[in-house]
């Protein structure tokens, strides 16, 4: 069983519930009288993004993106791949990019400067969490979940070699499973 991998429940599913709605009433009132985009970067995301997108309560539309950043270790670099584009056009919209975490910054400078070419009318970003002791780059966020510190999380659509992700909550792994102490 994969819970048995875990070492302890960071964030169970009652706070990350809490919380994604927390967030949604935020959206809600920031732009309350407009019609939003939300942009999933797959894959870690989709499942934050199918909580929040239902807690919203605006006119919303969803599209998708992915990304390959080139890893070293655990770090992703400067070199990033887009692997699958949008579908829609974002010009005059209103873009709210949804990530799982943002760790070194380095994938989400790249995606917000490209999309900002793009001439979205705005354009902000929420992150579930955040890890900013480990910012390689300077990133504007505008709603985040949680502040994390320097552990490896995974679940809630998170994971460690591409499993994980369905665990319902998110979780510090144990250090055996990554070859650690
Ligand atoms: C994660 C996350 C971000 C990126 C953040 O994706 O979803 O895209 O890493 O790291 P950074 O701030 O250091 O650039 P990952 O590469 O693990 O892919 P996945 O979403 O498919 O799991």
């Amino acid at each position: 069983m994969m819970e048995n991998d875990i070492q302890e429940v960071l964030f169970s599913e009652e706070q990350l519930k809490q919380r994604v709605q927390e967030i949604a009433r935020q959206i809600d009132e920031d732009y309350a009288g407009q019609e939003i985009m939300l942009i999933s970067v797959l894959r870690g995301s989709f499942v934050f993004m199918a909580d929040l997108c239902r807690a919203i309560h605006l006119n919303c539309m969803v599209d998708f993106m992915a990304v390959s950043s080139y890893k070293n270790g655990t770090t992703s670099s400067g070199q990033v791949q887009i692997t699958k584009d949008l579908t829609e056009d974002i010009t005059g919209r209103h873009i709210i990019v949804v990530e799982d975490i943002l760790d070194s910054g380095n994938t989400l400078h790249y995606l917000l400067n490209l999309l900002e070419h793009r001439n979205p009318a705005s354009i902000r970003l929420c992150t579930l969490l955040d890890k900013p002791s480990r910012r390689k780059v300077p990133v504007e966020v505008h709603y985040s979940g949680f502040t994390i510190p320097d552990a490896f999380v995974v679940g809630y659509g998170l994971d460690y070699a591409e499993r994980y992700r369905n665990l319902p909550y998110i979780g510090i792994l144990k250090p055996y499973v990554y070859g650690g102490q």
